[in-house]
């Protein structure tokens, strides 16, 4: 293992970012650096119940694995061909199969897997990708030599087969970035007969935790390799785990664990696993004192003097199935990642507004109430949430007929208010002989066998698609959407509360080889479910709690049972950005904490954090304490509200930077990372973050603060406090008052952010409302662009061309001359709104503007108002007359 070396300033405008991800369902990831962060442990978590690496056959065993395994390239084995090459590998154990293979956009798949002798097939979760075979790409060049065979991309990346012993190394240019098997751990266990006694001592044919016995019945078949990211400094990624943001060292710890679990009351800085998982991880890489190399395919492959992070996937099951992506700007490896597991679908628009949940609002009496209260209160909301208890005695797609006599009105009465409703689907199937959906999965042979509750398999999903059909879902209508909750799946009284790892389901898999995707096919059949509800109108709304790579093609996905106390409010934050990391935008964290009660001030904090993440929902347990905005004092009811008027007056940037991340696939919520590369001290940041390029956010997370603290990343960058339009220089940090409603909200020089004039009570009643263009210049004062999207907000009627997607530019054309330009970005888009502009505010307008006048189509000038504030170059325009979809051009003569 190579330790972390000294960093050094340097020129760092063209970084290398690599990822590497890896499809296997059950894994553990350990990772190896010098650097240690262990922070204190809560005890609430009953650890008893989950195993820990020392527990797990499988894991242990790995882990023992500390020398090389000796495997090496079987020399007459090589076979090269247009797109990569097929292999194979031996040790004094065991022959494996070897291919390489070279895909479109800088990224190469190794693909590691037992030879045609094997017992059993091995599943692979090729449902995560968007499309099963990602397209190959032509290699431009190979040079096979008798140590090492060379491949040259065509985007001129380099892939290096050393072959004894076995390691491929991954080129960007001339610098290594990363390294499969580096440290030679690959070990791989082949299915086997069942004979050696030597083995069950081990935990190969069986293993008992908790007293309940894992039967094995094929034995086992873990496989894990080491991974080095030469030159990076951190690595993210790796969701689900209550962790700060850059992964720790493990190597006297505990490994992160992947495996989809219902923690109850889940601990914060802990590797346990939860609700989902990512095999996705990032190692960004810095700058570097390598040699660099004469030759383009003959490279220098000693490991350079730069730091280096070292990682080791170990699966349970499954086959060593290895994307690496090579960037080598952020921008580049989120776009790379999403082209092998999609992007989020653009969101229905209300989805983006503030949602209530409790566990449980208990009746129609009740929903009415809280519906009331928000109007009453003028408090902004979207949704209403019902949780389990609204069901038949938990039959989901039922209602409770005494507690909701009458749903179809009381979703009409939130329609007529512009208001949603979701409710809870779990994917446990009540065993009742009447029940519809339990007669149709039993009669077509769906049930998973040997769990002590029914449960959902991924051929379930059929029935789960046409359950949402109206005549399926009684007494619901298209203001209804679903939320798949305890889809890990939950088995309370099952091994590590979910399915026997040896229960099978159909096609003969073990649930051990299918575990970390059945939440992935639940909520994939609910959205599909919901598609064809509306006959591919209507953009569906899904929130899972489980998740896998490509997750967030149908679902946007929360942290689960989090707690009312501040270190989750805290760790709300890396949890996010680490999900964003790893392709999933669309993610909330429980407002307020979902089990105990917050006092005033964390849940105001909360609200106020919660505001600028991307899915913005309160839901509280059914022990804690009602908790709607107006229960409290006037103070925190003011202050909640305002929050939440925040998020409604942000609404038109979260919905451009979510048509965005459509073509980008960049999340919403960004780590400082993937905006300021050139800012190194600031890629670990967990406790800020960006909303898209432009906001930047610093929630108050500690209680009695009195300063809010932030840092404002970036070399010679200008930024502006949000409230006061004070300009403040960066690096640097900047302390401001932390009065109850404060928040640290900056804007980037350089940018346009449009905001809603007026809030309104609903997403809906804004649609149509004005926009305040905010324009922040930059550090020259001559400069800032910005976006803005619009469409129906609610159908797919933008696929067809039913779109707006235009572009505001801020421009110093000469000494007297600054203009602001309104142009179509998307000529295919034709999507006419009266959208207009209320006002332009400019931000860092040093330029003292003596007249200014818009050219509309006519292309006759007309005079604007417009004020001046010269103690803090503030230009306001009132009323300048432009809408967003038309354009313009106003000319600021100075
Ligand atoms: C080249 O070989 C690899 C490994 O066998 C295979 O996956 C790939 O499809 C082959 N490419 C072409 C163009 O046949
Ligand atoms: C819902 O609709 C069905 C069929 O239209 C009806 O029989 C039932 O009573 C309704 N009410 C509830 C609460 O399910
Ligand atoms: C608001 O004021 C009340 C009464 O003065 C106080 O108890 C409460 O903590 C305040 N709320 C916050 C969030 O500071
Ligand atoms: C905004 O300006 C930057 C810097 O010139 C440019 O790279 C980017 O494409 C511009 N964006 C738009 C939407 O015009």
């Amino acid at each position: 293992m190579v330790e972390r070396s000294e960093m050094r300033a340097a020129d760092r405008s063209h970084l290398p970012y690599s990822a590497a991800f890896s499809l296997a369902t059950a894994t553990v990831m350990r990772r190896v650096v010098a650097a240690l962060l262990i922070l204190g442990l809560t005890h609430a978590v009953d650890r008893q119940k989950f195993k820990t690496c020392d527990q797990s056959g499988f894991c242990k065993r790995h882990r023992a694995v500390k020398e090389p395994t000796g495997y090496e390239v079987i020399s007459d084995s090589i076979k090269v061909n247009e797109t990569g090459l097929a292999a194979k590998i031996k040790n004094k154990d065991l022959t494996l199969k070897l291919s390489i293979v070279t895909l479109k956009d800088s990224t190469v798949r190794v693909l590691i897997e037992e030879d045609e002798k094997a017992l059993r097939n091995r599943y692979q979760p090729l449902d995560a990708l968007v499309k099963r075979e990602p397209e190959q790409q032509k290699i431009k060049k190979t040079k096979e030599e008798a140590s090492a065979t060379k491949i040259l991309t065509t985007d001129g990346n380099r892939v290096v087969l050393i072959h004894k012993p076995f390691r491929v190394d991954f080129y960007v240019k001339d610098k290594i970035v990363s390294s499969i098997n580096s440290a030679g751990l690959l070990h791989f266990e082949a299915f086997k007969k069942k004979v050696l006694l030597s083995d069950r001592e081990k935990g190969f044919w069986e293993e008992t935790f908790k007293e309940i016995k894992d039967t094995k019945p094929h034995g086992s078949s873990s496989i894990g390799v080491d991974i080095a990211f030469v030159g990076a400094k951190y690595l993210f990624g790796i969701p689900e785990h209550a962790e700060g943001y850059s992964l720790r060292d493990t190597k006297s710890y505990e490994p992160y664990r992947l495996y989809n679990l219902d923690v109850f009351e889940y601990e914060t800085n802990s590797p346990m696993a939860l609700y989902g998982s990512i095999p996705y991880l990032v190692g960004q890489t810095t700058a570097d004192k390598g040699k660099l190399s004469k030759e383009v395919l003959d490279a220098d492959t000693k490991p350079r003097d730069v730091p280096q992070q070292n990682a080791r996937f170990i699966s349970e099951a499954g086959v060593i199935d290895i994307f690496i992506m090579l960037g080598p700007q952020p921008n580049d490896i989120f776009r790379q990642l999403s082209e092998l597991t999609g992007n989020a679908p653009l969101p229905p628009e209300f989805a983006l507004g503030y949602h209530q949940s409790r566990w449980n609002y208990k009746d129609q009496k009740d929903v009415k109430e809280v519906h009331e209260g928000f109007i009453k209160n003028e408090i902004p909301l979207d949704v209403i949430w019902l949780d389990i208890d609204h069901t038949d005695g938990k039959a989901y797609f039922t209602w409770d007929k005494a507690a909701f006599p009458n749903p179809s009105g009381m979703i009409e009465e939130l329609a007529e208010k512009n208001r949603k409703l979701v409710t809870i689907v779990d994917p446990h199937i009540k065993k009742e002989a009447k029940y519809h959906i339990y007669k149709e999965a039993k009669a077509k042979k769906l049930l998973a066998t040997r769990s002590t509750s029914t449960s959902l398999t991924p051929k379930l999903v059929n029935i789960g698609r046409s359950s949402l059909l109206f005549d399926k879902y009684t007494n619901t209508s298209k203001d209804v959407f679903i939320w798949n909750d305890m889809n890990e799946p939950s088995v309370f009284d099952g091994p590590e509360v979910t399915i026997h790892k040896d229960a099978k389901h159909v096609d003969g898999w073990e649930h051990r080889e299918v575990h970390n995707v059945y939440g992935f096919h639940q909520h994939e059949a609910t959205f599909a479910g919901l598609k064809k509800r509306s006959n591919d109108e209507v953009r569906p709304f899904v929130l899972s709690r489980s998740f896998f790579a490509g997750s967030q093609r149908t679902a946007a996905v929360w942290t689960g049972d989090n707690k009312a106390d501040w270190g989750h409010l805290r760790h709300s934050i890396p949890m996010l950005l680490s999900l964003g990391t790893a392709g999933m935008p669309f993610v909330g964290a429980d407002v307020g904490g979902f089990f105990g009660d917050p006092d005033e001030e964390l849940l105001v904090r909360w609200y106020q954090a919660g505001a600028f993440q991307p899915f913005f929902r309160g839901h509280s347990h059914q022990d804690s304490k009602r908790r709607e905005p107006w229960l409290f004092s006037q103070n925190t009811t003011d202050a909640i509200r305002e929050a939440i008027k925040k998020r409604y007056a942000f609404l038109p940037y979260w919905y451009t930077l979510f048509y965005e991340h459509t073509k980008t696939g960049k999340p919403v919520m960004r780590p400082f990372w993937l905006e300021f590369i050139e800012d190194e001290s600031s890629w670990d940041e967990d406790r800020q973050w960006m909303v898209g390029p432009a906001l930047l956010v610093k929630p108050v997370q500690e209680p009695g603060a009195t300063q809010i603290s932030t840092y404002l990343p970036g070399k010679r960058q200008v930024w502006f406090e949000w409230d006061t339009h004070k300009a403040r220089p960066s690096p640097g940090a900047v302390q401001n008052p932390a009065g109850l409603h404060s928040i640290g909200l900056y804007q980037r020089g350089g940018t346009m952010i449009p905001v809603f004039a007026d809030v309104k009570m609903t997403t809906k009643e804004n649609h149509e409302q004005p926009i305040i263009l905010y324009i922040a210049l930059n550090n020259k004062g001559d400069f800032a662009n910005g976006t803005i999207y619009l469409d129906d907000g609610e159908s797919y009627a933008y696929e067809k061309g039913d779109f707006a997607y235009w572009g505001i530019t801020f421009k110093k054309e000469h000494d007297y001359l600054h203009t602001i330009t309104n142009k179509n970005l998307d000529k295919r888009g034709t999507f006419d709104s009266d959208v207009y502009i209320e006002k332009i505010v400019i931000r860092g307008a040093k330029f003292y503007p003596r007249t200014a006048h818009i050219y509309l189509d006519d292309f006759t000038p007309d005079p604007l108002d417009f004020e001046y504030d010269r103690d803090n170059f503030l230009m306001e325009i009132e009323a300048p007359n432009g809408y967003i979809t038309r354009e313009f051009r106003i000319d600021l003569h100075s």
